[in-house]
C-alpha cells in the first residue's frame, strides 16, 4: 500500500514529534502480533499517515489468518496529515473488501493525549474510554516539561513520564483488554536511567513483554527524517504476569537486513534484583558473554565505600571564574578532554575549553579536595568505540589543593574526597575493560553515561579491585592487557560467583546456533518461546519491503464507517 508524503516543515515536524514510520519497519511491527481475535478493535494513536494501521490491515489481509473485522480508531492532531490518512483508509477499506474483511474506521483529530487522560480519570464530561483488543504506535516524541498541559493531563492518572511518546504508550495499555496486544516503536532512552523509572515500573506493571527488537544502526529506521535516537520495537500483551522468556532481536534497520533473534530469561531482561528496573537488551553474543563474566558480581559502590557524582562546575555559570591558562590564585579545571588514555592530561593549552578555575568563595562550594579520583566520560560521540571511558587523577601528577570537576564528567569519591590509590587503579582496569562496556550496552543504547547508571552496576569486592590495582604496573596498557588483567582476577576472584545459567547458555551454546525460519520467528513472537530454541540464533527472515496486495476477491458482505471527530 502506497503512503502518501506529506511535507511539513522540520520545525514543524519538531512541535509534532512526527517521525514517519517506513513501510518496511511498519510491515516488521505488523508481523509481530501474536494470534488475533477475529473480530479486532484496534488503535493507532499518533497515526500519521497511517502507515501502521495499512500494515496491519495489509497483514490481517493475508489468506493465512481469520480475521472478519477490523474497527480501527485513529488519533491525529495534524490537519495537514488528515488528508493522507483518508487516504489510507480508504485504501485499507478496498484491501479489507477484497479479502472478505468488514472494515471500519474513526479519525479523530484531537489531542489523544488530552482525551484519553479525561476518560480515564473519569472526567464528568468526558466520554468513557474505548477498549482495544490491539495497538499499533510510533507515537511522538517530545520533551514535556514539569508544567505542561500534557503533564498535568497525564499526572491525573498517575503517569509521571517526561517524554511523551512514554506517556502515549502508557494511555495505550490502559485501553486494551485483559490479552490485548500492543507492538510499538520507541526510542530506547525509557529501558535505563532515573526520569524514565516510574514509566518502566508502570510499564512493567501493565504490560507482559513478549519481543524487544533493536536497530544497530541509529540512522536506518527513519531515514527520511535523520532521526538518531536508538530506537526499539516491542510486542507486550496486557497483564501482570512477566513471561519466563522472551524474545530478543535485532538488525541494522535496512530493509531486507537479516535479523538476529536470541530466546532469554525474562530475569535477564529485567534483573529481579534491580530496584531501578532497567530493561536489558542483549541483542549481540558479545553482550551475553559480558553477563557470563560479571553477573557474580555482587559488590555495589556503596558497600565499597564510593560514591559517584556529576562534575560540580557547570562552565556556563561560573564563566568570569574560568581561565584558558593556570595562573595565581587558580586551582585545576577538568574537563573530558583532559583524557589521555588512562590518566590526565593537564593542562592542555591547545585545547578550547579553559584548564583552570580561580579558587575563591564563589566557586569553592563547586570544587573537591585533591586526592585520587576516578573520572569517567559522561558523552563520547557515536563513533568512540567505547561508551565507558574512566581515567585516574593522580594529585601527585596535578599538583593543587582543590580541583575543579566539569559538569561533562562524572567522577568517583569516598564521601567527597579521594580515593586509595591502589583501590582507584582496580577500579580504572575495571571500567575500562571490554565486557563492562558490553554490559553497558545491554541496558543503554546512549551515548550518554549517567551517574545512575554506574551507580547500577555491581562491581568485584574491594580485594579484588585492589589485586587488579597492583598487578596494573602502567595506567595506559592497551585493551588486550585490561581485558587479560580483569578477566584473570574476576575468574580467580572469589567474590565472583557465577550464578546457574540456564543450560542453553553456557559455552557451547553457540553450537547450536541454527538459521530459523520466518514461522519459527512467528511463532516465537505470539506465544512463549519454545525451551529448545538456541539462543543469538541468526534467523533468515529480514525485514519486508512493500507488501503486494493478493490478487482482489469478490466482496462479500462488508460495511464501512467513516467519523472524522474533531
Ligand atoms: C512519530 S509520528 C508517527 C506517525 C505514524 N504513526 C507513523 O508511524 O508513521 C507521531 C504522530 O503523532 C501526531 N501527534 C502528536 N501529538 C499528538 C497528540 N497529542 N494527539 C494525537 N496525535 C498527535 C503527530 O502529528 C504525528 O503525526
Amino acid at each position: 500500500m502506497k503512503i502518501e508524503a506529506i511535507s511539513n516543515t522540520r520545525t514543524r515536524q519538531e512541535e509534532l514529534g512526527q517521525f514517519l514510520t517506513a513501510t518496511p519497519v511498519a510491515d516488521f511491527m505488523a508481523a509481530m502480533f501474536g494470534s488475533l481475535p477475529e473480530s479486532v478493535r484496534l488503535l493507532d494513536a499518533g497515526a500519521g499517515a497511517g502507515a501502521l494501521t495499512a500494515a496491519f490491515v495489509s497483514r490481517c489481509c493475508d489468506k493465512r489468518h481469520s480475521i472478519r473485522a477490523i474497527d480501527a480508531t485513529l488519533y491525529e492532531i495534524d490537519d495537514k496529515i488528515l488528508p493522507s490518512l483518508v487516504a489510507t483508509m480508504r485504501e485499507c477499506e478496498q484491501l479489507c473488501s477484497a479479502a472478505a474483511i468488514r472494515f471500519t474506521f474513526n479519525i479523530h483529530s484531537t489531542d489523544f493525549v488530552q482525551e484519553m487522560s479525561a476518560g480515564l480519570a473519569g472526567d464528568f464530561f468526558a466520554n468513557r474510554p474505548p477498549a482495544f483488543d490491539v495497538a499499533i504506535a510510533n507515537p511522538p516524541y517530545r520533551k514535556i516539561s514539569t508544567d505542561s498541559a500534557e503533564r498535568h493531563a497525564l499526572r491525573s492518572v498517575g503517569i509521571e513520564t517526561s517524554n511523551l511518546y512514554a506517556g502515549f504508550i502508557a494511555l495505550i495499555y490502559r485501553l486494551l483488554v485483559p490479552g490485548g496486544q500492543i507492538v510499538g516503536i520507541t526510542p530506547r532512552s525509557f529501558c535505563n536511567g532515573p526520569y524514565f523509572r516510574p514509566f518502566r515500573e508502570d510499564f512493567l506493571r501493565h504490560l507482559e513483554l513478549r519481543r524487544l527488537h533493536v536497530f544497530d544502526s541509529r540512522r536506518a529506521a527513519f531515514r527520511n527524517d535523520c532521526v538518531l535516537q536508538e530506537n526499539i520495537i516491542f510486542h507486550a500483551a496486557r497483564g501482570q504476569n512477566q513471561p519466563s522468556e522472551i524474545v530478543i532481536s535485532s538488525s541494522s534497520g535496512e530493509s531486507n537486513a537479516e535479523i538476529t533473534e536470541s530466546v532469554l530469561p525474562f530475569a535477564e531482561i529485567v534483573r529481579p534484583s534491580d530496584p531501578e528496573k532497567f530493561i536489558h537488551i542483549p541483542s549481540q553474543a558479545s553482550h551475553t558473554t559480558a553477563r557470563e563474566s560479571l553477573d557474580g558480581l555482587k559488590t555495589s559502590l556503596t558497600s565499597l565505600g564510593l560514591t559517584i557524582s556529576t562534575g560540580r562546575v557547570v562552565d556556563f555559570r561560573l564563566k568570569d571564574a574560568l581561565r584558558k591558562e593556570p595562573g595565581r590564585g587558580t586551582v585545576p579545571l577538568l574537563y573530558p578532554c583532559h583524557f589521555n588514555g588512562g590518566t590526565v592530561h593537564w593542562p592542555k593549552l591547545e585545547a578550547r575549553k579553559p584548564n583552570a578555575i580561580l579558587d575563591n568563595d564563589e566557586t569553592r562550594p563547586w570544587l573537591v579536595p585533591s586526592g585520587v579520583y576516578l573520572l569517567t566520560k559522561r558523552f563520547t560521540s557515536k563513533e568512540e568505540r567505547r561508551r565507558l571511558v574512566a581515567c585516574l587523577f593522580d594529585p601527585d601528577q596535578v599538583k593543587a589543593e582543590r580541583i575543579g570537576f566539569e559538569n561533562h564528567l562524572n567522577y568517583f569519591h569516598a564521601n567527597g574526597h579521594g580515593l586509595e590509590h591502589t583501590l582507584a587503579v582496580g577500579l580504572l582496569a575495571f571500567l575500562n575493560s571490554t565486557a563492562l562496556d558490553q554490559y553497558f550496552r545491554r541496558f543503554s543504547g546512549h551515548t550518554q553515561v549517567n551517574a545512575t547508571d554506574l551507580r547500577s552496576l555491581s562491581y568485584p569486592d574491594g580485594e579484588t579491585l585492589r589485586a587488579m590495582g597492583r598487578e596494573m604496573k602502567a595506567l595506559d596498557l592497551s585493551q588486550s592487557e585490561i581485558d587479560r588483567l580483569v578477566h584473570k582476577h574476576l575468574n580467580d576472584s572469589s567474590s565472583l560467583k557465577p550464578s546457574p545459567a540456564p543450560a542453553r547458555w553456557t559455552a557451547n551454546a553457540a553450537k547450536n546456533s541454527k538459521r530459523c525460519s520466518p514461522d519459527a520467528k512467528q511463532a516465537s513472537s505470539s506465544s512463549p518461546p519454545s525451551k529448545t530454541a538456541a539462543p543469538c540464533r541468526p534467523s533468515s527472515h529480514k525485514l519486508p519491503g512493500n507488501p503486494k496486495s493478493g490478487s482482489p476477491k469478490t466482496p462479500t458482505t462488508w460495511s464501512t464507517s467513516m467519523e472524522i471527530v474533531s
